[in-house]
């Protein structure tokens, strides 16, 4: 049985949190927020107990923590806890910062602790048999890999300005999700962006619209296609095309109900966004992580994974704003 601490209880929180309260091998011990509504509101359901984030990383009971603060106290959080000695789970992404990344790392390798970075995509059932059957070779040789990714409706200008732009912030998934299906390492980036969506997006200095070309040195290709606006939903597909055919990934709908006419099929609508599209897969992620904690083993995505997309989403968004490729 492991012993959690949970930093962080807004959104993502609350979901890693149920997640690990209600797992076997697993117990939520304590919360830590700023907001005392937001702890108390896990504590009330899970029986963890609310508790500073200094107090949780003191607590020699507990033997890890899940990170789920906001993106600019990842890094800070992650060397206090390895200090700690304590197994880290942390939200993507590590930091808006290579460079901070790159000392973070050092910090964990030097405490010897796992570190996992949610990327939680991987771990979603549909895009993990993709990846299983491309490991299988049914598709052959990877050439193309194709990932469209649209949020269903933009984020308040607010939160743009603060969020180290659309590549960093959001297309840093998908970014991941390119390295995890190329099976290679991307040495070249092209991009372009616009905001089309909400113009004061583009007043903050970001784009809310944006397609991203990956080469590998062997030459495979990865395009991924990015807005921060969908009116059907939270549109999530990725496919793989190869020597020996195609493997693809759809959009998961509310029910499986069609309705057929003479004008034609319709389907009831995508599922709306991440916390509903990616339910099984948070919780699948979490059991990874206490797995690769229980055998000993190293946690995957890891910190170099974390640390790999980032460079990629800052060599997107230069690459966007100065017009020009970049190459790794
Ligand atoms: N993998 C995913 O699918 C996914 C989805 C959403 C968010 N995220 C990541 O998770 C992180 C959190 O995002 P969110 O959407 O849950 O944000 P959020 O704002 O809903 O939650 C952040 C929580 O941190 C708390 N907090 C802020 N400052 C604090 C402090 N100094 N001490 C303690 N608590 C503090 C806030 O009160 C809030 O409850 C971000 O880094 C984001 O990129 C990942």
């Amino acid at each position: 049985m492991l012993n959690i601490g949970l930093l962080g209880a807004g959104r993502i929180g609350r979901i890693h949190g149920s997640n690990v309260a209600a797992h076997p091998g697993a117990r939520l011990v304590a919360v830590a927020d700023a907001s005392e509504a937001a702890a108390q509101a896990i504590s009330a359901q899970t029986g963890a107990k609310v508790a500073g984030i200094e107090a949780i990383l003191a607590d020699t009971a507990i033997q890890a923590v899940v990170i789920c603060t906001p993106t600019d106290m990842h890094a800070d959080l992650i060397e206090a806890a390895a200090k700690a000695g304590k197994a880290v789970f942390c939200e993507k992404p590590v930091d808006l910062s290579a460079g901070r990344i790159r000392t973070c790392l050092k910090s964990v390798e030097a405490a010897g602790v796992p570190l996992m970075i949610g990327f939680n995509r991987r771990f979603d059932p549909n895009f993990a048999s993709v990846k299983q059957r491309v490991m299988n070779g049914e598709a052959g040789n990877v050439e193309l890999v194709t990932i469209l990714s649209r949020d269903p409706s933009p984020p308040p200008a607010e939160y743009v300005a603060r969020s180290g732009g659309l590549f960093r912030d959001m297309m840093i998934h998908d970014l991941d999700m390119a390295r995890f299906l190329l099976g290679e390492e991307p040495v070249e980036v092209h991009a372009v962006g616009s905001s089309l969506v909400d113009p004061a997006i583009g007043v903050a200095g970001d784009v809310d619209t944006a397609a991203v070309l990956l080469k590998t040195a062997s030459g495979r290709i990865a395009q991924i296609s990015c807005s921060r606006r969908a009116t059907y939903g939270y549109d999530q597909r990725i496919e793989v095309h190869g020597s020996k055919g195609m493997i693809r990934a759809g959009n998961v709908h509310t029910t499986t109900v069609e309705v057929a006419t003479g004008a034609g099929v319709v389907a009831d609508p995508v599922q709306n966004f991440f916390l509903e599209r990616y339910a099984a897969a948070y919780r699948i992620e979490l059991q990874s992580f206490l797995d690769a904690v229980a055998k000993g083993l190293p946690p995957s995505p890891s910190g170099e994974d974390g640390l790999r997309a980032q460079v990629l989403a800052d060599a997107a968004t230069e690459a966007c704003f100065s017009g020009k490729p970049v190459r790794l």
